[in-house]
């Protein structure tokens, strides 16, 4: 059984939404009025919890980073058309980038969540795998009313 650092997670994930430009996602809804900025912290505190439960040894900062940033698209709910489900990972992305200095699992985090349906962006680690599996689950329960997990 591997015990990851839900310190090092924290500390993380806490730096990261100390960031004023991070922030900016409170002001764009996600499901049912949640912010999008609650929504990706739900996404990685859910994939944290998900590696552990599942005893996988991952890397607790590319699995932070990539989930807080895999929907900084920065764009409301509104505004999204049947192309946002495919374009978003790599705006996301586009916008992360100009911010922070990314490595390649984390770039591969942020395009590859909306896998299966982006065929070609495929989840190339297990910190990909987590996040993808975490996003759908906590999109259903936030259209069910949950907010913050
Ligand atoms: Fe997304
Ligand atoms: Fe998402």
């Amino acid at each position: 059984m591997y015990h990851n650092s839900t310190n090092r997670f924290c500390r993380v994930l806490a730096t990261l939404e100390r960031n004023p430009q991070v922030r900016r996602m409170e002001q764009y809804t996600q499901h049912k009025g949640n912010s999008t900025l609650h929504h990706c912290h739900n996404v990685a505190v859910t994939s944290f919890r998900m590696a552990q439960r599942l005893g996988w040894r991952i890397d607790e900062s590319a699995i932070a980073r990539g989930a807080l940033l895999h929907d900084f698209h920065l764009y409301t709910r509104e505004k999204r058309d049947w192309k946002h489900l495919f374009r978003h990972p790599r705006l996301a992305l586009r916008n992360a980038e100009q911010l922070f200095s990314l490595s390649k699992k984390e770039k591969n985090i942020i395009t590859s969540h909306m896998w299966p349906l982006t065929v070609l962006a495929v989840p190339r680690s297990k910190e990909a795998l987590l996040v993808m599996l975490a996003d759908k689950y906590c999109a259903l329960r936030e259209m069910r009313g949950h907010r913050r997990f």
